[in-house]
């Protein structure tokens, strides 16, 4: 679908409420903390919010869980304050996306709740029951599936029975049926609620999921050590998705002016990606995947060394480009390093040993691609992941929590396991926003959920870099401010987009041609390398170094060093 004019020339900020601002000090980031920070994220050129999840939840999943959409958690404040968060973002010339989480609720949501106390009632079929495989007097569970957080995807029903119910996330996450007409007036009358409450749109979570193979056929893959098998395409992209969010979109998206951001993961295909976002026939705008993170090879590191990771520069060139060829003039686009699904970008594209300058180069390179960028929280400021002692310090990811119970059931010790999460744990990118050098980074004055990262102390906080105007912060405002420029803006947008050099293993390298040529050069080592330009430059708009080494047509590029250009 194609979005109104409203969402045009926006750079998007991605919250991560648990840690952002703690308005009342219990350790919880919360919706007046938010609040207090919008003309923060204003000043800084934000002008574009997704929030994770607000919504009532037990927390397994941090809010991806949720017992009740109509209520906001309390630990996030109250549906008054969703209500004037929408007031004083719009003021401030902010719109919201709420993250809407379609696939599963909450095991403690009163619809499983029902489903669980009464198998004649219709929120059974909200959801998927199954009797287990009986193999003598062992029951098992209905198949072979394994899900995404390291076990079966079914968990036995309480009691006297042979049921099972289905989930692809963590067991206190049944995932919910579309196939079942109820189930989806459900979605459409809370999708209303907050469209009509003032919400400008929303991200909707997990939504390559919707449809299943629900003939729930063991697979015939390889099985685990575990006797699993890992085979999402049974339960990802599946053809019935189309039309759950066609119908979705007839009966509420297309009565309102909303912007709709789905999120699907990995393995989808851009051919797949337009049927959902396409301008003309797609019920959505957009559509986050996962090709462009982990191109450093982190992903399932478990068994590498430190050496082995190393970030492929061609190989990440060519996915953007081949995701701008197939879907630029067919769909909007967003652009992202990380988010609260992936450890933070500086560590496994930029370098702590070069924080400044590659948290500005890494915001160069992303922020002028076609497309709408989301900087997800604390970027802006270089935070980088973590260093916990132990596996421990990762539990509030269930799925960590679950794949170290896996993990040392293979013997693997405590330190491997560490050594591991450290580099590609969620947890990395769900620490405390690092506001200034006071307690806790200046979030909370009670203890927060995951341990603050000890760099704000090394001037990884916004209180010491807003005034600095060679800051990381300041940088970013800038950029952005230059990235809202309307010609510039139009260049991205409607230039001719083509990678300069691809060939080059370590610069990114790309160009716009339109009214004018934009250009951005980047290093993406922490190494002085060479690369040759042959165009004469008017302007240098962007730039992280102080000088210029530019003779014969060769710039000397110093570690992360990137250039805007106008040619
Ligand atoms: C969200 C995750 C979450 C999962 C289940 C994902 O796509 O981004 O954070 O764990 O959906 O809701
Ligand atoms: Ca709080």
């Amino acid at each position: 679908m194609k979005r109104s004019p409203k969402f045009d020339n926006r750079v998007g900020y991605i919250i991560y409420p648990a840690a952002f601002k703690d308005s009342n000090d219990d350790g919880i980031g919360d919706i007046q903390g938010i609040i207090s920070k919008l003309d923060y994220l204003a000043y800084i050129g934000f002008d574009l919010l997704w929030i994770c999840p607000l919504f009532r939840s037990p927390m397994d999943d941090n809010g991806y869980d949720v017992s009740d959409y109509y209520q906001i958690d309390p630990r996030f404040g109250s549906n008054e304050d969703l209500k004037t968060l929408i007031e004083e973002a719009h003021k401030r010339g902010i719109v919201i996306l709420l993250d809407f989480v379609l696939n599963h609720t909450s095991d403690e949501h009163p619809w499983f709740q029902k489903a669980l106390s009464d198998p004649s009632s219709k929120e059974r079929d909200y959801y998927f029951f199954r009797k287990g495989r009986r193999e003598g007097d062992k029951l098992l569970p209905p198949n072979n599936w394994k899900g995404f957080f390291s076990t079966s995807t079914w968990e036995k029903v309480p009691g006297d029975n042979d049921d099972y119910y289905f989930h692809i996330f963590s067991k206190k996450m049944p995932d919910v049926n579309w196939e079942n007409p109820a189930l989806r007036e459900e979605y459409y009358a809370i999708a209303r609620h907050y469209l009509d409450m003032g919400v400008d749109g929303f991200r909707l979570d997990a939504l390559a999921h919707l449809a299943k193979d629900t003939s729930f056929a063991s697979s015939s893959l390889p099985p685990d050590p575990e006797g699993l098998v890992y085979d999402t395409d049974r339960f990802s992209n599946r053809p019935a998705l189309y039309s759950y969010l066609r119908e979705f979109n007839d009966e509420v998206f297309s009565h309102y002016d909303c912007l709709l951001v789905g999120e699907v993961g990995g393995n989808l295909t851009p051919d797949k990606a337009l049927l959902l976002s396409d301008f003309d026939t797609g019920p959505i705008h957009m559509v986050f995947n996962f090709a462009t993170a982990w191109v450093n090879g982190a992903f399932g590191s478990l068994d590498k060394k430190d050496e082995d990771i190393r970030t492929d520069v061609i190989a990440l060139k060519k996915e953007f480009l081949k995701w701008y060829q197939a879907c630029s003039a067919r769909s909007d686009m967003p652009l992202y390093w990380d988010n609260h699904d992936h450890p933070r970008a500086l560590s496994q594209y930029g370098s702590i040993l070069y924080r400044e300058k590659s948290a500005k180069a890494l915001c160069n390179t992303l922020l002028f691609m076609y497309g709408t960028p989301f900087i997800y929280y604390g970027d802006e400021i270089g935070m980088s992941n973590v260093t916990y002692e132990k596996p421990e310090d990762f539990f509030s990811d269930v799925g960590n929590h679950n794949e170290t119970d896996v993990l040392r059931a293979r013997g693997y010790s405590d330190e491997h396991i560490t050594h591991y999460l450290n580099r590609t744990s969620r947890v990395n990118s769900r620490t405390p926003m690092q506001w200034d050098k006071g307690q806790n980074a200046g979030f909370s004055s009670a203890a927060p959920i995951n341990k603050v990262n000890g760099n704000y102390l090394e001037g990884v906080n916004v209180a010491d870099q807003i005034d600095d105007p060679f800051s990381t912060l300041r940088f970013f405002k800038y950029a952005i401010s230059k990235r809202h420029d309307p010609f510039i803006n139009e260049l991205v947008q409607h230039g001719k987009f083509e990678i300069l050099d691809m060939p080059h293993p370590d610069v990114f390298a790309y160009t716009h041609d339109g009214a004018k040529k934009l250009v951005v050069i980047t290093n993406m080592r922490p190494y002085t390398v060479y690369f040759s330009f042959y165009n004469n430059f008017s302007d240098i708009l962007v730039h992280n170094y102080g000088d210029v080494i530019f003779t014969n047509h060769v710039f000397e590029l110093r570690p992360f060093e990137t250039y805007l250009l106008l040619v």
